[in-house]
C-alpha cells in the first residue's frame, strides 16, 4: 500500500486531537468511547475530510475538527453496531459491550456522537459553514440508522435482495460517512455548491466500493490475513453482493453445494470450502470486483475538474480500497 505513510501522518494529527477531547469524568466513560480507537483503525474518513479540504485549497487545520467529529461518529457506530452484531472482537481486542458491560457501552457510542457535534459546532469557521457542517454530519447519522435498518431486515427476512437493494442498504450503512467526510472536508474549504457536490460524490463512490470490497473479504478473504475463519459470512447467511451473486448465478449441484453452507452454523469445514471453492470457480470475485472497479471509476469521474497533490492522494485510497485484502 503506496499510500501508507500519508494515511498515517494525517491519523497523527486526528489523533492528538481526539485524545484532547476524550477526557472527562467519570474515566470509565472515556476509557470506554476512546477504546476502539486507542486500539487500531485506519482512520480512512478523517484522511479523506482533510484531502477533500486540501484539494479546494483549504488548510489542514481548518479541517481537523471536522476530521475528528467524523472519526468519533463513525467509532459511535461501531461501538452500536458491535452490540446489535452480537461481536466479541474488533481492532484485536474485545468490543466494547463485551470489555466495559451493555449499558456502558451504549452510552460510550452516544458521548462519541454527542461530543462529535460539540467539536464541529465550536470550530473556528463562519456561522453558515458551522451549520452546513452539522447538517451534513446530521444527515449522515440518520442514513447510517436507515441502512443498519435495511441490513437487520435483509437478514432477517428469508427472501435474497436485489443487488439494487444491496446497493441502497450499503449506500446508507457504509458510504454516507465516506460521502460526509468528503463534502464536509470541502465545506472547510470552499462555500461554491458545486465543489461540495462533486467531493461528495467522490465520498459516496468510494465508500460503496470499499463495502462492495469488504463483502469480499468477508467471503474469500485469506484467513491468515483476515485472522477470521474462510466463508464466514457465508455460514452465518450475510446476504452480501458476493453470497446473492453466488446464490443467483450457480446452478444445480454447484448451487446445493453453496445452499449446504449459506447461513448454517453447523456446516463442516469441508464443506463450507467446498462452497468457498464453488464461489471461486463461477467467476464471483472477478464479478464483484469488476463492479467495485464501476464505482470506483464513478469516483474517479467527479473529481475531472481538480488537479494537485490531494487528488492524487485521494486517487491512491481509492486504489488501496478497491484492492485492498484485509
Ligand atoms: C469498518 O470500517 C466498518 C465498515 C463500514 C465495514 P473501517 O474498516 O473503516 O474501520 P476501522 O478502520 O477499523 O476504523
Ligand atoms: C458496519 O457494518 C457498518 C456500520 C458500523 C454502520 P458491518 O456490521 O457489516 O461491519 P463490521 O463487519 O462489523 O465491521
Ligand atoms: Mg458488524
Ligand atoms: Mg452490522
Amino acid at each position: 500500500m503506496n499510500n501508507a505513510n500519508p494515511i498515517k501522518k494525517n491519523a497523527k494529527t486526528v489523533n492528538k486531537y481526539l485524545k484532547t477531547k476524550l477526557k472527562g469524568n467519570p474515566k470509565i466513560l472515556y476509557d470506554a468511547a476512546g477504546h476502539l480507537i486507542v486500539n487500531g483503525g485506519k482512520r480512512l474518513r478523517p484522511y479523506m475530510v482533510i484531502k477533500s479540504c486540501q484539494i479546494l485549497g483549504g488548510k489542514t487545520a481548518t479541517a481537523t475538527p471536522a476530521a475528528s467529529a467524523i472519526e468519533m461518529v463513525h467509532n459511535f457506530t461501531l461501538v452500536h453496531d458491535d452490540i446489535m452484531d452480537n461481536d466479541e472482537m474488533r481492532h484485536g481486542v474485545p468490543t466494547v459491550h463485551k470489555k466495559f458491560g451493555l449499558p456502558i457501552a451504549i452510552l460510550a457510542g452516544d458521548v462519541l456522537f454527542s461530543k462529535a457535534f460539540q467539536i464541529i459546532s465550536s470550530s473556528k469557521l463562519s456561522g453558515g459553514a458551522i451549520s452546513q457542517l452539522i447538517s451534513q454530519l446530521a444527515k449522515g447519522c440518520v442514513d447510517v440508522c436507515e441502512g443498519q435498518l435495511l441490513d437487520i431486515k435483509m437478514a432477517d427476512e428469508k427472501r435474497i435482495p436485489t443487488q439494487k437493494e444491496y446497493i441502497t442498504m450499503i449506500g446508507k450503512k457504509t458510504a454516507a460517512l465516506f460521502d460526509v467526510s468528503c463534502s464536509m472536508g470541502a465545506i472547510c474549504a470552499s462555500n461554491k455548491k458545486k465543489d461540495i457536490q462533486n467531493l461528495s460524490s467522490f465520498g459516496k463512490n468510494l465508500g460503496i466500493a470499499f463495502q462492495i470490497t469488504d463483502d469480499l473479504i468477508g467471503v474469500m478473504g485469506d484467513p491468515k490475513v483476515t485472522k477470521k475463519p474462510v466463508g464466514n459470512d457465508l455460514r452465518e447467511g450475510k446476504k452480501s453482493l458476493p453470497i446473492l451473486l453466488a446464490i443467483k448465478l450457480a446452478k444445480g449441484k454447484n448451487k446445493k453445494i453453496i445452499l449446504k453452507a449459506f447461513g448454517n452454523p453447523k456446516v463442516s469445514k469441508h464443506d463450507l470450502n467446498n462452497a468457498v471453492d464453488v464461489i471461486r470457480s463461477i467467476g464471483i470475485e472477478e464479478n464483484v470486483r469488476n463492479q467495485a472497479l464501476k464505482y470506483a471509476d464513478r469516483a474517479k469521474k467527479s473529481l475531472t475538474k481538480y488537479s494537485g497533490p490531494a487528488k492524487t492522494e485521494l486517487f491512491d485510497l481509492l486504489d488501496f480500497v478497491v484492492k485492498r485484502s484485509v
